[in-house]
C-alpha cells in the first residue's frame, strides 16, 4: 500500500530545510570573507612593523644606502612560530640592498604601505611593499622594503572565527530539523490514524468515518468519502433487495413448472400429456415474460443514464407505429384500440428502444386491465407550455387514488388483480421516464371512468425553437 504521511512529511522537511541550508552555505561564504579580512588587518600590522624594523638597518655610506642586516639578526627579527617571512631592500635606483632576490618585485610602490596577495616559490604569501626614508628621518633617501609572509597564521584564524559562527548555526539547523520533524509527525498523527480505521475496516461496514478529530483541512475530503459510502449503501440495499425479490418472484414459477413437468410425467394418454405440455408451454411462457421484466428494470436502473442514447424522435409517428403492433392482439381480446393525434411532429429526445418499451407497458396494461368489448386510446399533444404529451386511456377499472402512487413501486399489484403479471411494468415505465427527464401522471379518462397514463417529455432544442418561433408569429 502506498503511504502518503511520510511523502507529505518529507515534502515538508524539504522546504523548510532546503532553504536553510541555502542559507547556511552563503552566511559561511560571507564569514569566511569577514574573517579573512579581520585575519589581515590583525597580522598585516606586525608585517609593516617588520618592515619599518628592517629599514631602521639601512645607513648612509659614501653616500649609498647600504643594509647592515646580519643573517643572525634577520633570522631573530622573521622569527615565527606558525609562518615563513622573506624580505628584499631595494635602492631608490632599483639596486637590491639586501634580502631574498627570488621575491617578485613589486610594481611601483608608494610611501604608504601597500599589503597584497602573492606567490612565493609556489607558495601563497601576504606582501606589504613600501617605500621607506632611512634613518628614521622623513626627509631622508627612500628605499623600498618588501616583506612576505606566508598564510598559516591567517587561514587558521580565518577558519576559527569561521567555525564560530558556523558551528552554532549548523546545531540549530540540526535542532529545527529535529523539532520540524517531531511536530510534522505529531500534526499528522491524525491523518494516520484516519488510514488505520480505514484500512482495517470490512468491505461490507459502510458507516460513516468519524470525523471528529479528523484535521480541518482533510474534513471535507472525509465528509465526500462518507456521503459516497451512504450512496454507495443505498445501492447496496436497492440491489439486494432487487435480488431477493426477483428469486422470490422466480420460486414460484419455477416450483409450479416442476410440478407441472412431474404430472406430465405420471400420465400415459398422448392426448393428456399434449395438453399439459401445452399447459408447461403457458408457464414457461410468463416466466420468460417475468425474467425479460427484470432484466429491464436492471437495464433502465438511474445507473444507466450513460447508456442512453437519446435522439430526436417524432413522438407522434413513434407512438402511432407502436400501437399498430398492438392491433392484433387488441382485436383478439375484443377492444376497440383508438389513436388520436396532431398532425405535425412532436420532436423530443428519446432512445428508442426504451420508449417503445415504456409505450408496450401501457398499452399492454391497458389491454390487459379493461374489460372484453372496452375501449382503449392512445393519444398524442402539444401542451400549452410546449411539453409534449402521450396519454395512454382505458375503461377499466379505475385505480383507487391511494393505489396510485404504489404502483409505480416494484412488484406491487392491487389486490384482487386477476391477470397475469408479476408487478414490474410499471416500475420500468417510471424508470424510463425518469431517464427520459419526463413525467408521469395518473388520472381517470376524461368521462371520469377508467385511468389515463400521461407521460409528459420536454420537447428537443430544435423543437423548442420552432415553437417559440411559432407563439412569436401568432
Ligand atoms: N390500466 C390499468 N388499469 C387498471 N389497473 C392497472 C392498470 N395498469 C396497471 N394496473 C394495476 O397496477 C398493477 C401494476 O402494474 P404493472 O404493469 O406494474 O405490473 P403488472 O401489469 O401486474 O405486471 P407486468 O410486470 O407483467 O407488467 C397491476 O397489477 C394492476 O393491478
Ligand atoms: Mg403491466
Amino acid at each position: 500500500m502506498r503511504k502518503t504521511e511520510p511523502r507529505l512529511q518529507r515534502k515538508l522537511l524539504a522546504w523548510l530545510l532546503g532553504p536553510l541550508l541555502v542559507l547556511l552555505v552563503l552566511d559561511t561564504a560571507a564569514a569566511y570573507w569577514v574573517s579573512q579580512r579581520f585575519a589581515n588587518l590583525a597580522y598585516d600590522r606586525a608585517l609593516h612593523e617588520i618592515a619599518r624594523e628592517i629599514v631602521l638597518h639601512v645607513h648612509q655610506q659614501d653616500g649609498q644606502p647600504r643594509l647592515q642586516l646580519s643573517d643572525a639578526a634577520a633570522d631573530i627579527l622573521l622569527m615565527d612560530a606558525q609562518d615563513r617571512l622573506f624580505y628584499r631592500v631595494d635602492a631608490a635606483d632599483g639596486t637590491l640592498l639586501g634580502g631574498d632576490a627570488t621575491i617578485r618585485k613589486a610594481a611601483s610602490p608608494g610611501t604608504d604601505p601597500r599589503f597584497y596577495e602573492d606567490e612565493f616559490h609556489g607558495e601563497p604569501v601576504r606582501m606589504i611593499a613600501a617605500r621607506m626614508p632611512i634613518g628614521e628621518t622623513a626627509g631622508g633617501p627612500l628605499v623600498t622594503v618588501q616583506v612576505a609572509e606566508t598564510l598559516n597564521k591567517r587561514s587558521r584564524l580565518a577558519f576559527e572565527m569561521v567555525a564560530n559562527v558556523v558551528l552554532p548555526q549548523l546545531l540549530l539547523i540540526v535542532m529545527a530539523t529535529l523539532v520540524v520533524w517531531f511536530g510534522v509527525s505529531r500534526g499528522l498523527e491524525p491523518l494516520q490514524r484516519l488510514r488505520r480505521a480505514v484500512a482495517g475496516r470490512s468491505h461490507l461496514d459502510l458507516s460513516p468515518i468519524d470525523t471528529h478529530d479528523v484535521p480541518g483541512e482533510v474534513r471535507p475530503l472525509v465528509d465526500e468519502v462518507n456521503e459516497l459510502m451512504a450512496r454507495l449503501g443505498k445501492t447496496f440495499d436497492f440491489q439486494n433487495r432487487f435480488v431477493a425479490d426477483a428469486a422470490h418472484q422466480l420460486k414460484t414459477p419455477v416450483s409450479g413448472l416442476k410440478a407441472q413437468i412431474e404430472l406430465a410425467l405420471r400420465e400415459n394418454d398422448p392426448e393428456r400429456v399434449r395438453h399439459s405440455l401445452a399447459q408447461l408451454y403457458i408457464s414457461a411462457d410468463r416466466l420468460s415474460r417475468l425474467v425479460r421484466q427484470l432484466l429491464s428494470l436492471a437495464r433502465n436502473e438511474p445507473g444507466a443514464l450513460d447508456t442512453v442514447q437519446l435522439q430526436p424522435l417524432d413522438l407522434h409517428a413513434f407512438a402511432l407505429e407502436v400501437s399498430m403492433d398492438w392491433v392484433p392482439h387488441a382485436i383478439k381480446r375484443n377492444i376497440d384500440l383508438g389513436f388520436e393525434g396532431v398532425e405535425h411532429p412532436l420532436t423530443i429526445a428519446a432512445d428508442q428502444d426504451r420508449l417503445r418499451e415504456l409505450i408496450n407497458n401501457l398499452i399492454d396494461n391497458a389491454i390487459r386491465y379493461s374489460q372484453e368489448g372496452g375501449r382503449v386510446t392512445v393519444r398524442t399533444s402539444r401542451e400549452a407550455d410546449g411539453q409534449c404529451k402521450l396519454a395512454i386511456s382505458d375503461d377499466g377499472r379505475s385505480i383507487p387514488v391511494e393505489e396510485r402512487a404504489r404502483i409505480f413501486e416494484r412488484f406491487h399489484r392491487l389486490l384482487g388483480t386477476q391477470e397475469d403479471g408479476s408487478g414490474l411494468g410499471l416500475a420500468i415505465v417510471s424508470e424510463i421516464a425518469t431517464l427520459h427527464g419526463a413525467r408521469i401522471s395518473l388520472e381517470e379518462d376524461i368521462d371520469g371512468v377508467g385511468n389515463t397514463f400521461s407521460v409528459f417529455f420536454q420537447p428537443s432544442e430544435d423543437e423548442r425553437a420552432t415553437v417559440s418561433g411559432l407563439k412569436a408569429a401568432v
